[in-house]
């Protein structure tokens, strides 16, 4: 068995190490703790596997990422987002016969209780749209409190249809809440995303061509977004459920996790940094300067990456995705040519290029969800429906993985040592 030796002080201990199913090499401490007094310290977990996953495999150095084998230009160019669901959640691509019951399962659950509409009028109007899903799905899980069992993998399997089908329509039903239109049902048997755009944009009637257009490219996208390894609201979502928290509350720590401007969140920023400079002027060599100004707290926004270290290949699909879009929609919109320029820069500079920051999924994005008419703060909403299959599978992936235990990492302490009692008249 292949080891690692760590020396501490007079101390030495062997340490087993693992390799993964592409070459990678892990250090197993389990046992450090016990050999050695001594923990591991790994700020934001940069050097530290939380586990070890079939789903996928993002190779950072190359700009490589995989999902059960297959690439994502593959995934992007060949499937749709519901075949990347089922990939994901069941190990394959699906034959034809499959895929329609994977639909038809995801299709049975298009009822949302009325009464959860209540969520959207207990917020005001300014409630950022991620604060009012992450609240939707909470109370939805209280509706199937006879069936939230988190170690029962049939009711895990029902919970993730439910959470796929009723997802969309409660980002729908924020959005037509919040611009005080009345909702709009979903089509039965009408396409997965065409029946979101529908519930978001449409009158219920039928499905057009302008729509068609727009859900193959927002298929794309969902589908670009719908795993990613132990990113940070994958971890959330593996932490909440390590403790046999039920799967909506899992869920509910990932959309919140996905929330934050690092995260997430940045699809949003991205936009708003765009129109920013294009407001200023367009002059992109100023927010190149102040992003690698230490004394400056502006980032340039959908760049860089924890463990892409060369091009993210999202944002490369992304970016061509967004050419096509906007061309066959009639759109020009000017924020295109200001991330082109603002890429073009960076890429340039020594900056970027010594720290290796590249566009990451996040930079492209936002200019196809604002030419399908998506208002910005609901950008990550969207993020949030790509990633749900993914959640769901990581979720699925450490419930049946027989070594799943309660996340509880340790730390060093640095307060105070032990001291006496300090009576108020001494203080
Ligand atoms: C996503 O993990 C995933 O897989 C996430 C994701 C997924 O699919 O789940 O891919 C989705 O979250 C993409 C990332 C979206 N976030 C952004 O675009 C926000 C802007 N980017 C960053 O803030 C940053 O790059 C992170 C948060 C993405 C990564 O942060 P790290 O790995 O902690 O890197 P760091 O902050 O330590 O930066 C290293 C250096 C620093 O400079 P020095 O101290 O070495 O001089 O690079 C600099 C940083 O200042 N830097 C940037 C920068 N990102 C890093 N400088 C300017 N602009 C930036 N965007």
């Amino acid at each position: 068995m292949p080891e690692a030796v760590l020396r501490i002080g007079e101390k030495e201990v062997s340490l087993p190490l693992m390799t993964g199913s592409v070459g990678e090499t892990a250090v197993d401490i389990s046992s450090l703790r016990d050999e050695t007094g001594a923990v591991t310290l790994d700020d934001g977990f940069a050097n530290t596997a939380e586990t070890a996953s079939d789903l996928t495999f993002v190779d950072g150095e190359a700009g490589v990422l995989i999902h059960r084998g297959y690439t994502i230009e593959d995934l992007a160019s060949e499937a749709s987002f519901l075949e990347v669901a089922h990939l994901l959640l069941f190990g394959a691509l699906p034959t034809k016969g499959e895929l329609e019951s994977f639909v038809g399962s995801i299709q049975e659950h298009l009822h949302v209780d009325s009464a959860i509409r209540n969520v959207f009028s207990a917020v005001p109007q300014d409630a950022h749209p991620m604060q009012v899903l992450g609240s939707a799905v909470a109370a939805l899980g209280g509706h199937y409190a006879d069936d939230l069992d988190p170690n029962d993998p049939e009711s895990v399997e029902r919970n993730s249809y439910r959470l796929i089908a009723k997802l969309p329509i409660l980002i729908a039903w924020a959005h037509r809440a919040r611009e005080g239109q009345e909702i709009v049902d979903p089509i039965p048997g009408a396409d997965y995303v065409a029946n979101f755009l529908e519930m978001m944009f449409g009158d219920g009637g039928h499905i057009d061509e302008q729509e068609q257009i727009a859900a193959k490219a927002l298929d794309s996208l969902l589908l670009l977004h719908a795993d990613h390894g132990q990113n940070c609201s994958t971890s959330a979502v593996r932490l909440v459920g390590s403790s046999g928290a039920n799967l909506y509350g899992a869920i509910t720590g990932g959309i919140f996790a996905l929330s934050g401007p690092l995260h997430g969140g940045a699809n949003q920023e991205v936009l708003e940094m765009l129109a920013s400079i294009s407001e200023d002027g367009g002059d992109v060599d100023k927010y190149i300067n102040r992003a690698k100004d230490k004394d400056d707290p502006f980032r340039l926004m959908g760049f860089g990456h924890r463990v892409y270290k060369n091009f993210d290949p999202r944002a490369n699909v992304i970016r061509t995705t967004a050419e096509e879009v906007l061309n066959r929609l009639g759109v020009d919109d000017p924020l295109l040519d200001v991330a082109v320029q603002l890429q073009k820069r960076a890429l340039e500079d020594d900056y970027f290029v010594e720290r290796k920051l590249f566009p990451n999924v996040d930079f492209f994005s936002g200019i196809i969800y604002r030419a399908l008419g998506f208002p910005v703060d609901m950008f990550t909403t969207l993020f949030a429906l790509g990633r749900l299959p993914g959640w769901l599978s990581q979720f699925k992936e450490m419930k049946t993985d027989s070594s799943n235990r309660i996340f509880r990492p340790r730390q060093i302490y640095t307060g105070e040592p032990k001291r006496a009692w300090l009576p108020m008249e001494e203080r």
